[in-house]
């Protein structure tokens, strides 16, 4: 019997992009809201500043400058794109945010739709694309995490209210049938015994329909926080999911480029580099500026680190995303950039 020769695909990460909301908002401009200060803010996140959104700017405004950016920096006509994922918790629209984003892009060809995995969205959204360009059924795809936390934060929980921001981050992924497959490795976790610790539940409304029976009105609350659980949630599981990762790829810490994680506290930031050895300068953050942005922390963060030049073709990025669910991933990939 003849024997099938079955091509197999890998993925290059050939462009990037980003966007934030033009206003920004201080921890002392906070403190004149809650009882907090820019020093308790700092000592015990690492944040200054975070991006909120104005009046006119919208989940699918911000995604789509951010995927623009990315499909310019790759060079490609938005109508050769085959898939988009938008990655958020936070959608305009729940039925949807993607395919606004697909028609304002132009990229008429591609399929669009929504992914919610909170802050591992974006990591749990670029494993997702990639099957699909590895399984060879597409060629282009464009990975989108944004979020506009801010409009679910209560402005009056200090605990919480000091921690987010808004952004939008964006990934060209292309298919190659070469051998070097840009996505080396990845493992994605969820455990929604514990997703009580960070959630953002429905509001409990029940009004009439007709004489006896009632009906569910669709509602939010706030964003619902216990940050010690997820603290100790996040120092624990992200070294040991990264630590499995390393070691079934035979990767030792040292040859990596650059530890990219979600960008939640600078302590917890710090806490995983000290447990693999990893130099503060191979450390990308940049949640001074702009706080967490969930879904996008970790493609905004890219793209800052590849338009300044510290990320270069071939570099190798250690990743991990996580948060609520509770879910978190971890991802080994290199940088190709444009070619
Ligand atoms: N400003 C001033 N004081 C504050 C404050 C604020 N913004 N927020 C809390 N405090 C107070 C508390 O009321 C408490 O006071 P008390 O001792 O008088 O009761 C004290 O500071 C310590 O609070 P605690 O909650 O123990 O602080 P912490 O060291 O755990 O830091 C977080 C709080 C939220 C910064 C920290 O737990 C954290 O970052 N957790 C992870 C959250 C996260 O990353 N979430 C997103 C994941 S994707």
């Amino acid at each position: 019997m003849a024997e099938t020769l079955k091509t197999i695909f890998g993925v290059s990460l050939v462009g990037s992009g980003s966007a934030t909301p033009i206003q920004r908002l201080t921890n002392d401009e906070l403190g004149l809201r809650v009882d907090t200060n820019d020093s308790w803010i700092r000592s015990r996140t690492g944040i200054r500043t975070r991006h909120v959104s104005g009046p006119n700017e919208t989940l699918s405004d911000l995604s789509h400058k951010a995927g623009r950016a990315a499909l310019k920096m790759a060079g490609w006509d938005p109508k050769s794109v085959d898939l988009i994922i938008l990655a958020t918790s936070t959608p305009d629209d729940l039925f949807g945010s993607a395919p606004k984003v697909q028609a304002k892009l132009g990229a008429e060809n591609a399929v669009a739709f929504d992914l919610t995995a909170a802050c591992s969205g974006f990591l749990f959204a670029l494993v997702t694309a990639a099957q699909f360009l590895r399984g060879g059924s597409m060629q282009r795809a464009l990975v989108i995490g944004a979020d506009q936390l801010t409009k679910w934060v209560d402005w009056d929980d200090r605990r919480s209210c000091v921690l987010f921001g808004d952004g939008a981050g964006a990934v060209a992924l292309e298919a190659n049938n070469s051998s070097e497959d840009g996505l080396i490795g990845f493992y994605m976790k969820s455990d929604g015994a514990r997703g009580d610790c960070l959630n953002l539940p429905q509001v409990q409304n029940h009004l009439p329909l007709v004489p006896g029976k009632t009906h569910q009105r669709g509602g939010f609350s706030s964003i619902q926080m216990n940050g010690q659980e997820v603290y100790k949630f996040a120092v624990r599981e992200v070294p040991a999911l990264l630590g499995e990762l390393l070691e079934a790829h035979c990767i030792n810490p040292e040859s990596i480029d650059w530890l990219l994680l979600h960008q939640a506290n600078q302590r917890i930031l710090d806490a995983v580099a000290d447990r693999f050895s990893i130099p503060t300068e191979k450390v990308l953050s940049n949640l001074f500026e702009y706080g967490n942005t969930s879904a996008a922390t970790i493609p905004l963060m890219l793209d800052e680190a590849v338009q300044d030049g510290r990320v270069q073709s071939g570099h190798l990025i250690a990743s991990s995303g996580f948060g609520a669910g509770l879910s978190w991933g971890a991802a080994l990939f290199r940088w190709q950039g444009p070619t």
